[in-house]
């Protein structure tokens, strides 16, 4: 047996019932105060990262060390060096969050280790992941039919469907194809297209309007252009909330454009699709419920733990008809229509367990609580918005469509690398406040600060705190810049 300290000595790699207690209980008691400090740690703790990195490379170890130091290292030295996207005042890129009963259902998954690749294996284990889809299916408002799948993140949601559209519209011609989008859409879309045999010269990345959004026009011009010159236009991706501003783009209109042309029409909803259960912002989101697939990345908008992906296509058959494959030594396949079977949908076979976090969450919490929780996260940005445009020097570039939206800083005479100079200048000087975190994006022609609300740990009291600590920092920036 192994050392009551945690440290592995025995052959057998097993632990006695009171070390795995002791062990259980450490990690658990870190992680709980981890959370109960949140508010008072930094959005931003990367302090001289590349000297804390070359002094963390280590030999590999032949020996075991016990648990309590380990802890110590990752509490005390490694987590606190991050940007700190759990905290309640992240308001950059896109936050995450990472609501703790996905932890205790990682727990479980990991501890009982049951294999959900295929169905036979945990039939009824499968099934709640298999309901978990389905709530997912109900919220966007697809039709029953839909297939799904969790990924470990929206990229890989966005390469399934590339995927699905590929073998639906190119079979084996897959050179003469192409894929269309906006100039905005997240480099995801390029890298899935890559990955499903997509090169960059058959992607479209059709300039963006005023407002951050794929023009309709433009995109049919570039998909008669295409056909002018023999290629095969056969998928479109639009974005459900880009990441640099949080533009929507036109969806309906882009789903009638889908249908005359017969192309696959794939919504990016990675940031954005989760305001589908806000009233306010259904209007915006209108055509995201005809797409054909949907990427939705729960690690975002449902505010689980990084790693938490999904993917829905309408056509359940399509998705399965990209991944479906057998072995000798495998079990016979249950009855598609009725059973859902992970391999059948996806690339992987052997995987964790990503269903457990979503049903556990799903089931503890209940779908109200959602609905609130981003329905404040949208009424917070509406907040954020009105009262920055009351700061001096601010600039709004465009009004959060759904809870994003970028911002620049301006002031008579300025010039754009002026503006940049100051915005870039801001962002950073916010940061260092320690109460809330913004980044910027270069989006227009020019660098914008962006404010995305999305945290479930974000509230009133962080948006007085932006507001308070860009104003402190706003006239001291300008000056700087200005000379
Ligand atoms: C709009 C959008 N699409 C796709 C992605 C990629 O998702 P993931 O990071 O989960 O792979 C992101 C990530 O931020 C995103 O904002």
């Amino acid at each position: 047996m192994n050392s009551g300290t945690g440290c592995v000595t025995s052959r057998d790699l097993e632990f006695t019932v009171p070390q795995m207690h002791a062990m259980a209980n450490d990690v658990v008691a870190r992680c709980i105060a981890h959370i109960a400090a949140l508010p008072q740690q930094p959005p931003h703790g990367v302090h001289d990262a590349e000297a804390l990195c070359r002094r963390l490379r280590e030999p590999l170890p032949a020996a075991g060390t016990a648990l309590t130091p380990l802890l110590d290292d990752l509490f005390e030295r490694c987590i606190p060096q991050s940007f700190n996207t759990a905290s309640p005042g992240y308001l950059a890129y896109i936050p995450g969050g990472g609501l703790f009963p996905a932890a205790l259902a990682d727990f479980i998954a990991d501890t009982t280790n049951r294999y959900t690749g295929i169905w036979q294996a945990a039939p009824a284990l499968v099934q709640l992941e298999a309901n978990a889809l389905e709530w997912l299916r109900e919220w966007m408002g697809f039709p029953t039919g839909t297939r799904g799948l969790f990924t470990t993140g929206g990229s890989m949601a966005t390469f399934n469907a590339v995927l699905c559209a590929r073998e639906r519209h190119l079979g084996p011609d897959i050179r003469r194809g192409v894929l269309y989008t906006s100039d905005q859409a997240h480099h995801c879309v390029i890298k899935s297209a890559k990955l499903a045999g997509i090169m960059p010269d058959r992607v479209r990345a059709v300039a963006c309007d005023d407002a951050f959004r794929l023009p309709v026009p433009a995109l049919r011009e570039a998909i008669a252009r295409d056909r002018r010159d023999g290629l095969v236009p056969f998928m479109v991706v639009s974005n459900a909330g880009t990441t640099n501003t949080g533009a929507v783009d036109p969806l309906a209109a882009i789903a009638d454009v889908c249908a005359d042309e017969s192309l696959w029409h794939h919504v990016d909803g990675a940031y954005g699709a989760f305001f589908q259960l806000c009233d306010d912002t259904r209007d915006v989101l209108a055509g995201l419920e005809r797409a054909d697939s949907l990427t939705l990345d729960p690690h975002k908008g449902m505010f689980m733990p990084y790693g938490t992906g999904a993917l829905l296509v309408r056509d359940g058959a399509a998705l399965r008809a990209a991944h479906e494959a057998t072995a000798d030594y495998l079990p016979e396949m249950p009855s598609a229509a009725e059973f859902y079977d992970p391999s059948q949908h996806g690339p992987d076979l052997s995987r964790g367990f990503p269903g457990l976090r979503m049903w556990l969450t799903m089931k503890l919490y209940g779908a109200d609580a959602f609905r609130a929780a981003i329905t404040e996260k949208r009424a917070l940005a509406l907040e954020a918005v009105a009262r920055m445009a009351r700061l001096p020097h601010v600039v709004i570039d465009a009004p959060p469509a759904l809870s994003l939206f970028p911002f620049h800083l301006t002031w008579p005479g300025a010039t754009l690398a002026q503006e940049d100079a100051a915005t870039r200048a801001l962002m950073a000087a916010t940061s260092r406040r320690g109460r809330v975190m913004i980044s910027g994006a270069v989006a227009g022609g020019r660098y914008v600060g962006r404010v995305c609300v999305l945290s479930f740990r974000t509230h009133a009291r962080q948006i007085d705190q932006l507001v308070e600590d860009l104003g402190a920092a706003i006239d001291e920036v300008v000056a700087g810049v200005r000379g």
